[in-house]
C-alpha cells in the first residue's frame, strides 16, 4: 500500500448560507481511532442534512468533523487500534460517517462499514449508507413495518424516498407516497409504489382513505413534520404508527390528540447522525443480513439522478433545491 500523503483535498463551509460557501481546501489526513479504519474515498452521498449544515441549522455534533458529508464508499487504507469484523487494508467498502465525507479521506468506525455490494461500483455504493440505514431505523425499527401491511411515504421521490419505496415493497408491504409533479409521481411508480399522490394536486389524507376503503395505512413515514400533523394522523389506521424524520414543513403543528387515544396511534421519530456507534452497528448488523442480499441480487438499487466531482459540491447542492429524483453524487478523484 502507497505511504499516505500529510495532506489531502476537502469541501469546507466558509460560511453558513447558499451552495456556494462550499470551498475546496487542503486540510490534514485524519487518522483512525480505536475500532475507526482510514478510508481512501472514491465517492461520497449529498444530503439534505448536508444542506442544513451549510446553512447553520444542524452543526455537527461534538467531535465530528466540520467538513459536511454522511456516507462514503473507498478502500480502506488505515487500520486504528481494535478494529474488528475482520476488515484488512485494502478492502472496498461503503460507510456511514459522521461527517467529513467531501474530502480525499475519511475515518470510519469498522461497524459502520458494509461491503460492496456485488457489481457495484463506488458511486453506487456510496449512495446507499445515509438512506439504507435511515430507512431501516425508521421503517422497519421504530415503524415496526410488517408484510402485508401498508406504508404512505411522503417525498417518494427523495433519497430517503426511493429507498423506502423498494424497502417496504421487497418486505411485503402496499406502498403508497407523496410527490410534487406528475413526472415525479411516475418514477415513484416505476419504483414500485402502488399509488403515488401528486400532494399539490390532490388532497393526500383523502386519497389514502379512498385508497385504503376508510381504514388507513399502517405507517407514515413523514419528513414534512407540523404542517402535515392533522392529515398524517387522519391517514392511519388502529394501531398505526407516524415516525417523523424531518421537518420540511415547520416544527409545529395541530392535532386532534382524541384520535391518538381512540385509535391506539403511535406517533415517534428519530435523527440518525447523533446515535451512537453501537445503535448504528446494531443497524448495520441488520441491513448487512437482511437487506445486502437484495442488493447483491439486484432486487433493489440505489436510484442515482446526478454524479458531479468533489470540486463542484456547490453545484452539487444547487441540485438537491432542484426536481432531482433520487441521490445526487460526488466523485473523488
Ligand atoms: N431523521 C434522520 O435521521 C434523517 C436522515 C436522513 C435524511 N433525513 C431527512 O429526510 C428528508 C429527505 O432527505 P433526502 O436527502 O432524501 O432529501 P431530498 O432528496 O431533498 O428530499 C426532500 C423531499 O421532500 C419532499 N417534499 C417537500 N415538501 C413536501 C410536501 N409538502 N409534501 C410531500 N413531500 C414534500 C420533496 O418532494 P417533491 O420535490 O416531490 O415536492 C423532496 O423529494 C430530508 O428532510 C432529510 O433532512 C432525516
Amino acid at each position: 500500500m502507497a505511504a499516505l500523503p500529510e495532506m489531502m483535498t476537502a469541501i469546507e463551509i466558509v460560511g453558513h448560507g447558499g451552495p456556494d460557501v462550499l470551498k475546496p481546501t487542503r486540510r490534514p489526513v485524519p487518522k483512525p481511532g480505536p475500532g475507526e479504519v482510514l478510508v481512501r474515498v472514491r465517492a461520497c452521498g449529498v444530503n439534505r442534512p448536508d444542506v442544513q449544515q451549510r446553512l447553520g441549522g444542524y452543526p455537527p455534533p461534538p467531535g465530528a468533523p466540520d467538513i459536511p458529508g454522511l456516507e462514503i464508499a473507498g478502500e480502506i487504507v488505515g487500520l486504528g487500534p481494535e478494529v474488528e469484523g475482520g476488515w484488512k487494508l485494502g478492502d472496498g467498502v461503503c460507510a456511514l460517517v459522521i461527517g467529513g465525507g467531501y474530502a480525499e479521506y475519511c475515518t470510519a468506525p469498522a461497524a459502520q462499514c458494509l461491503p460492496i455490494p456485488r457489481s457495484y461500483d463506488m458511486v453506487r455504493a456510496a449512495a446507499l449508507p445515509e438512506t439504507f440505514f435511515t430507512v431501516w431505523t425508521n421503517v422497519f425499527d421504530r415503524g415496526r413495518l410488517q408484510p402485508g401491511e401498508s406504508i404512505l411515504v411522503h417525498g417518494g421521490a427523495s433519497g430517503i424516498g426511493t429507498t423506502a419505496i423498494q424497502l417496504a415493497k421487497a418486505f411485503g408491504a402496499t406502498v403508497y407516497v407523496t410527490a410534487g409533479s406528475a413526472e415525479r409521481c411516475a418514477a415513484c411508480v416505476k419504483l414500485g409504489a402502488d399509488r403515488a399522490i401528486n400532494y399539490k394536486t390532490e388532497d393526500f389524507a383523502a386519497v389514502v382513505k379512498d385508497l385504503t376503503q376508510g381504514r388507513g395505512v399502517d405507517v407514515v413515514l413523514d419528513m414534512i413534520g407540523g404542517a402535515y400533523l392533522a392529515q398524517n394522523l387522519n391517514s392511519l389506521a388502529l394501531e398505526g404508527r407516524l415516525v417523523i424524520i424531518a421537518l420540511l414543513g415547520g416544527p409545529k403543528g395541530e392535532a386532534d390528540l382524541a384520535r391518538v387515544m381512540v385509535r391506539r396511534l403511535t406517533v415517534t421519530g428519530a435523527t440518525l447522525r447523533p446515535r451512537t456507534v453501537a445503535q448504528k452497528a446494531e443497524i448495520a448488523a441488520s441491513l448487512r443480513s437482511r437487506v445486502w442480499p437484495l442488493l447483491d441480487a439486484g432486487t433493489i438499487a440505489p436510484v442515482i439522478d446526478r454524479v458531479l466531482p468533489l470540486d463542484q459540491a456547490a453545484a452539487a447542492h444547487h441540485a438537491i433545491d432542484g426536481d432531482h429524483i433520487g441521490k445526487i453524487m460526488l466523485t473523488v478523484p
